[in-house]
This record gives C-alpha cells, structure tokens and sequence, in this order.
C-alpha cells in the first residue's frame, strides 16, 4: 500500500523534537518491514512561523513571507530525512518526489510553492502517486464540528464526507495559517479523493492503527 504522512509542524517541533522523530521512524519502518511504502511530507512549524513574522515586519510581501516558511520546512525535512530515509536532501518538486518513490520505499519533503502549506504538498503527491490513503498527524484527535480551542462543545467526527469537510475547514490562504487541513488543500483532496484520516500526531503509533484500518481520528472519504 502507499500512504502519504503529512506531519505537521506543530507536532514535530521545529527544530524537530529527536523523541518525536524517533517515533515517526519506527512507524515508518514498520511500515516498510510489512511492504508499504510511505511519502513524507514535514511542516516548518513554529521556526517557520517566526521567519513570516520576521519578514512581515519588514514590509515583505505575503509571497516572500511563504517562500521563507518553505526554506524552513524544507530545513525540517531535511533532518527528518536523515534519520527516515538516510539522505541528507528533499526534493523541491513533486517530480522529484515521485523519482524518490520509485526507487525507494521512503522519501521526504518540506514545502512546494508559495500560496499553498504543507497539506496541500501531501494532497498532490498523494494525488500523482495514486496512494492508496493520506494520513495527516495533527495537534488534534481529529477533525471537529467547530475548532475546538475556540468552542469546547465542539465534537470530534469519526467520520466526514469531503464536503462537509469543506464547509467546516474552507476558507482563503494566509502565510502562517495553522488549520487541521488547510482550506486549499481542502479543495485540492476533493479533487484527488483519496482517502484523507486525521489523527493526532503526538502518538507516532496511531500511523500503523490508520494504515491498518482500525478506527482512530477522522476518516474522510
Ligand atoms: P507548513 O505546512 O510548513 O505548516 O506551513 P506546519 O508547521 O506543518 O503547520 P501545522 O502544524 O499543520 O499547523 C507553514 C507556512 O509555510 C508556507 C506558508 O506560509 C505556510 O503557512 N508554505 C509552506 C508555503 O508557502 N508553501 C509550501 O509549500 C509550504
């Protein structure tokens, strides 16, 4: 099976946190020790988000505020490179990612293009490699009602269809947004309609539970 793993930069830690990190590669390699082969798509978090701030108050335009946060990203990516696949450089394109993938059974990547995040990378490559499923690891169980740092009775979906998804996720790109999925790779997946699980990231573990289908996050589809 192929499975594309977003890991957000908020649960990897930026830099990335070596126990986090630790914990993707022993799921990734049991992934790889039962035949799947897994795309690796690493968010610049925190470091990123700093750099935007940085440039913003420089007077720098939105569309340099992006193109710094993916030179972080791809900083991410490289580290977690090293320790997941045994390579010291990321692709910078989705061409060059699916090279990777056809020679081996793990690649990694950081950031695309401006305009987009990290989520909408996974959606692509999820989509032009035909993977058989995208997981997303989150700072959350999964996808809710409402955001729920904002609404405490907002309610965690075990389930959702594409466009419901839309309606509680949609909205426009803004350098920095920190979103569950962002709004463009919202759109992005519905085109693709793969099959989308969030789960929370700060438990490697739940990658295998996902991949196996065992019921965990939010499974979209
Ligand atoms: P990331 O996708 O790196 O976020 O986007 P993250 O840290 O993993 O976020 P969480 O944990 O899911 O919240 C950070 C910023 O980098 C720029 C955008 O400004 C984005 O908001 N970025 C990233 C791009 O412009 N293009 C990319 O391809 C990737």
């Amino acid at each position: 099976m192929k499975t594309t793993l977003r890991i957000g930069g908020s649960v990897l830690g930026s830099p990335p946190d070596a126990k986090v990190v630790d914990g993707y590669a022993d799921a990734v390699a049991q992934l790889n020790s039962e035949g799947h082969s897994v795309a690796v798509i690493v968010g610049g978090g925190d470091v990123a988000r700093k750099y935007i701030g940085s440039a913003r108050d420089m007077g720098l335009s939105s569309y340099q505020q992006d193109t710094i946060a993916i030179h972080a990203s791809r900083l991410n990516a490289r580290l977690v490179a090293m320790k997941l696949g045994g390579v010291s450089s990321v692709p910078t394109s989705i061409d060059g990612m699916l090279l990777r993938l056809a020679r081996n059974r793990v690649a990694v990547m950081g950031g695309l293009r401006p305009g987009i995040t990290t989520d909408t990378v996974a959606a692509i490559v999820a989509q032009r490699w035909h993977a058989d499923m995208l997981v997303k690891c989150s700072d959350q169980n999964g996808i809710y009602t409402e955001d729920p740092r904002k609404n405490k009775r907002a309610k965690k979906l075990d389930k959702v269809s594409y466009e419901k998804m839309k309606e509680i996720l949609g909205g426009t790109h803004r350098p920095g947004i920190h979103s569950i999925i962002d709004p463009v790779a919202v759109d992005q997946l519905l085109t693709a309609r793969v099959k989308l699980v969030v789960i929370n990231g700060f438990e490697p573990k739940g990658v295998l539970k996902a991949v196996h289908g065992e019921r965990i996050g939010t499974v979209v589809s």
